[in-house]
């Protein structure tokens, strides 16, 4: 009986070392990495999620920047959108991310348009080769979820290794309610990406 005991406590202590070990290594292995955050922001809670993402991973934060902004007015954003779903447009990107093959891992955010991924995030996808990186999405919507576009993202990068992504409440710019990462609820953005890169092995500041 003595022994079994001995036995138990050594496999216990065996499997609590290697899960230490894989951890520190986790960690190693994501300061030798380069990292991209990228993201598409028209109301500012996407970017706020962003910034959190970078305050506790670091690397390089750039906002999508169109050639041609779209409408500021809700409707006529909501109906461009849809058009350009429809007729498969990528709209042209002011953005270009210099040297873009020095990155190993690239966090794309965006809001949920039209249950979608937005257009200039495909326009993103499609035109980067992105081939052996690890691309991390995140997301906030109005509730709603992410409809298609973590889907739509696995879809334009079969050669790239998509790992779980983060997604929250923002504003509902249909009611008027346009930023709210602020105060309480950026409290609780911060306390769900540390959780959530924690999950993905990916917390540099835990
Ligand atoms: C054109 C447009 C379409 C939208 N469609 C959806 C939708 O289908 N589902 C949803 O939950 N939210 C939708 N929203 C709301 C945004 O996803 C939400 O407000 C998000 O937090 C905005 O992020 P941002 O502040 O980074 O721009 C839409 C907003 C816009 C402007």
């Amino acid at each position: 009986m003595q022994n079994y005991i001995i036995f138990i406590i050594s496999v216990l202590y065996f499997f609590s070392c290697s899960k230490a070990q894989e951890t520190i290594s986790e960690k190693e292995s994501l300061k030798d990495k380069k990292v991209l955050i990228f993201y598409l922001s028209r109301t500012k809670n996407t970017k706020t999620i962003a910034e959190i993402i970078q305050k506790n991973v670091g690397g390089d934060l750039v906002e999508l920047e169109l050639q041609n902004p779209y409408p500021e007015n809700y409707k006529a954003i909501v109906d461009q959108v849809s058009k350009e779903n429809e007729s498969a447009f990528l709209p042209p990107l002011k953005t270009k991310i210099e040297n873009i093959e020095k990155y190993d891992i690239v966090f794309i955010g965006f809001p949920t348009w039209g249950m979608k991924l937005p257009p200039p995030m495909k326009s993103f996808l499609k035109q980067n080769d992105l081939k052996g990186k690890t691309i991390i999405p995140f997301n906030t919507n109005a509730g709603y979820g992410v409809g298609s576009s973590f889907d739509t993202v696995k879809e334009l990068s079969p050669e790239s290794k998509v790992l779980e992504g983060f997604k929250m409440k923002g504003g509902v710019e249909r009611d008027g309610i346009l930023f709210v990462m602020e105060g309480k609820k950026k409290t609780e953005a911060e306390k769900k990406v540390r959780e959530w890169l924690t999950k993905i092995g990916l917390n540099k500041t835990k």
